[in-house]
């Protein structure tokens, strides 16, 4: 069995809709609750800031998305749910990728580019009204998913190519200061299609389409009314191609829900009344959601309290990590820096595991070098089978694993945490040498 992490961020800069519940919450909620399966959802506030100058909104942004999750079901003591602005170790780790990712690349990022060529088009100053934040946005989205070593990143397709700048920023810091960081994957989910929005195209904010997840029963009625559909008459057979009524219902129904309006289309029913069976269908799906969701913004001193639990958890991770990653870059302390480096590579090459159980019967194991110096001190695991998986895991994955796997190393301090990643990379560089032969 070995751990699965699943990461994902939702920018804090507008109001959940339909097609946010369709294409992100709804499934990650789900994803959640797979065994194996250990997950991490953030709101991204700091990314907002990109889009968004009234604090305002971005607060009450915030606060919707966050009762929105909870409403759907996320369960703050499965996952972790958090705040990016509560992890302070982001932003620092952002530096440090900074420093270990091309310009050029950064260049060649779609949302950048896109505002680029929209002013050389418009005959102006390329860089006019782009911000830096905007260009290193893709490094802040690195950082987000490297913090907590994810190995799967569930996005929309507009999101790859960060995905793909977060893989190469790993690649880039583990080549040159040891493995430290599990290159992530981006996790598309195929059979969620985008929906589409009031007037036929993509549900999103910028295009003014939506319809809000949490509208009372009122407002989704007369939003489903105002769908865009063509003028046949009832009777008249229709298409569900192209159909964004259709497509919404087929988002919420079962097969043969869908089915059933799929015979309904080609018998010619009536819009007013495809509309109504619409709205019922959503309406039946959100309204149990709708009570908790009221009940929560009703209630922000509560979010807060699961947001600010939510970040102790992750930085419970993020806080030892980073002391991981200075050390290993060479921001130390001066008084140790000179120990930690002596004997490092000896130390690493001899290292090996010791395997054992304790009085609570639980399994554990540790991470001994050539002198049988502590590197690393497991937390207990069930049995031994899954203790020996651990260890499998961090072989395979180098230091990586430790934050994947919640090992303790806590109480060691900075340069002793050094030498245990570099340990761990020569064992994870030995092993894939070894598979290569
Ligand atoms: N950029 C993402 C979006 O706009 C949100 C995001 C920020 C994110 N950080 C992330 C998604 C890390 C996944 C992983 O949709």
């Amino acid at each position: 069995m070995t751990i699965t992490r699943f990461l994902t961020g939702i920018t804090t800069s507008g109001t959940p809709h339909l097609g946010n519940y369709v294409g992100s919450i709804r499934p990650s909620v789900r994803a959640s609750q797979t065994p194996n399966v250990e997950s991490f959802y953030f709101l991204a506030d700091y990314h907002a800031l990109i889009k968004i100058d009234d604090p305002a909104r971005i607060q009450r942004s915030t606060l919707e998305i966050a009762a929105s999750w909870l409403a759907a079901g996320l369960n703050p003591d499965h996952v972790t749910f958090y705040r990016q602005s509560d992890v302070p170790e982001i932003p620092e780790l952002t530096w440090l990728l900074t420093c270990v990712t091309g310009k050029g690349v950064l260049n060649r990022a779609h949302a950048y580019k896109a505002s680029v060529d929209k002013n050389i088009a418009a005959g102006i100053d390329p860089d006019a009204d782009v911000t830096a934040g905007l260009f290193m946005y893709p490094v802040l989205m690195g950082a987000d998913i490297l913090m907590f070593n994810a190995h799967k990143v569930p996005v929309g397709r507009d999101q790859i190519q960060h995905i793909e700048m977060a893989r190469d920023m790993a690649a880039s810091f583990n080549h040159r200061y040891g493995v430290y960081f599990v290159p992530p994957q981006a996790e598309i989910e195929e059979s969620v299609a985008t929906l589409p929005g009031l007037d036929g195209r993509k549900m999103s904010k910028s295009y003014d389409n939506t319809i809000p997840l949490f509208s009372s029963r009122e407002q989704l009625k007369k939003l489903i009314t105002g769908i865009k559909t063509d003028s046949r008459a009832p009777g008249e057979p229709k298409d569900t191609e192209g159909s964004a009524l259709f497509q919404i219902y087929q988002a919420f129904a079962s097969e043969e829900e869908t089915a059933k309006l799929r015979q309904a289309y080609a018998d010619g029913i009536a819009w007013g009344d495809a509309k109504a069976l619409l709205l019922d269908r959503v309406d039946q799906e959100i309204a149990p959601m709708r009570a908790a969701y009221e009940d929560l913004m009703a209630h922000p001193e509560r979010i807060e309290a699961l947001l600010l639990q939510g970040a102790a958890k992750a930085r419970a991770i993020a806080t030892p990590f980073m002391a991981q990653l200075r050390a290993a870059v060479g921001l130390r302390s001066l008084d140790t820096a000179a120990k930690a480096d002596s004997g490092k590579t000896a130390k690493a090459a001899l290292a090996s595991f010791k395997q054992y159980r304790e009085k609570d019967g639980q399994f554990y194991f540790k991470l001994v070098d050539s002198t049988g110096g502590l590197l690393l001190q497991s937390r207990g695991f069930e049995s031994p089978k899954v203790a020996g998986q651990a260890i499998a895991q961090l072989q395979r994955e180098g230091a990586a694993g430790i934050t994947a796997l919640q090992i303790q190393i806590e109480a060691l301090d900075a340069p002793a945490q050094a030498a245990a990643a570099q340990a761990l990379t020569a064992l994870a560089e030995a092993a894939e040498a070894a598979e290569k032969k």
